[in-house]
């Protein structure tokens, strides 16, 4: 390994964890081929094959599965000792990552605005992604910070609330539900649904109520993104269950309106969670401590939504 870099490592972990060459490349800023040229020269420095291709997938090789444990070591270590080194010099100044549900994106790089404004020294990385691959990042203590509805119980982690997430039921503002009062929940069942994808939180909520309800939904459409959802209900597919932050942009003249359902909104919350007994880094805790306290605040101050304030109001 005398010969393997910092460069080649960084390299080879972004390709087994996304098991592709492709979005390796993507995520690092470099072409394929010098992804590919790196990783080849890492497996020489091993000597062993360090991924086997079957079919179209990538998979690691025991060498590979042994490698990616020791980068995953050797780049928490670093980050430890940069954070040590920030700390020291007593500056707000580095990368705070956090990695949020998708529908936390609504809100997150909102707060950041004024956060960053006043701490200019620090560049922020925020991903963001569904339920599931929040849960798999905090089990491999990816990121400094994660939010999401519902904190692991299988993982040992610090969770604190910070924002109320009511799910709503959104329909077509041309809908004929959408003047009704109190629309039982059997009569939702009636209706075409738009579900997000498996694997998110969202998604999950929604077939628990209506399950414990013993009621069966229509799904339509299955769609990995509360956008496109926002969408094909504009375009008349048909209602869907999605955060009321997702409407934080709708204008008066938006195509979406909140039924008047029973059972909702589904109550949840966000919480701001790490893994138990992370020592969190300056940034990382002036961060979490900014969300608990003015997070809800500055939130509710920069919505353009009606739905969102209304609903506001009345909780
Ligand atoms: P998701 O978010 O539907 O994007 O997974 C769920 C959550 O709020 O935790």
């Amino acid at each position: 390994m005398k010969n393997a870099t910092l460069h080649q490592l960084r390299v080879f972990e972004a390709v087994a964890r996304h098991s592709s060459f492709t979005r390796a490349a993507e995520e690092l800023f470099l072409t394929q081929p010098t992804v590919s040229m790196q990783v080849k020269q890492l497996s020489k420095a091993v000597g062993m094959p360090l991924f086997e291709q079957v079919g179209k997938r990538l998979f690691l090789t025991e060498a590979g599965k042994e490698l990616y444990q020791t980068c995953r070591e050797v780049f928490e270590r670093m980050s430890q000792f940069e954070t040590a080194i920030a700390n020291l010099k007593g500056l707000k100044q580095g990368t705070l990552r956090l990695a949020v549900v998708t529908t936390a994106k609504y809100v997150i790089p909102r707060l950041m605005g004024p956060f960053c404004q006043r701490y200019p020294g620090v560049d922020v990385s925020i991903t963001v992604t569904n339920h599931e691959r929040i849960v798999e990042s905090i089990a491999e203590n990816r990121d400094d910070l994660y939010i999401l509805s519902e904190p692991p119980e299988d993982i040992d982690v610090a969770v604190h609330p910070f924002l109320e997430n009511p799910l709503v039921v959104l329909a077509n503002r041309n809908h004929p539900l959408a003047q009704e009062k109190n629309i039982p929940l059997k009569r939702l069942t009636e209706e075409q649904f738009i579900m997000r994808e498996p694997g998110s939180g969202t998604r999950r909520s929604v077939q628990s109520l209506f399950e414990e309800q013993g009621l069966e939904l229509k799904v339509k459409l299955d769609l990995g993104s509360n956008e496109a959802i926002k969408q094909a209900i504009a375009g008349g597919l048909g209602i869907s269950v999605l955060s009321i932050h997702t409407l934080a942009l709708e204008g008066k003249d938006s195509p979406l309106v909140i039924l008047d359902a029973e059972n909702f909104p589904i109550e949840k919350m966000w919480y701001i969670v790490y893994p138990a007994g992370k020592q969190l880094s300056i940034i990382a805790q002036t961060f979490f401590d900014y969300l608990t306290t003015e997070g809800k605040a500055v939130a509710e101050k920069t919505t353009a939504s009606d739905g969102f304030l209304d609903y506001a109001k009345k909780h």
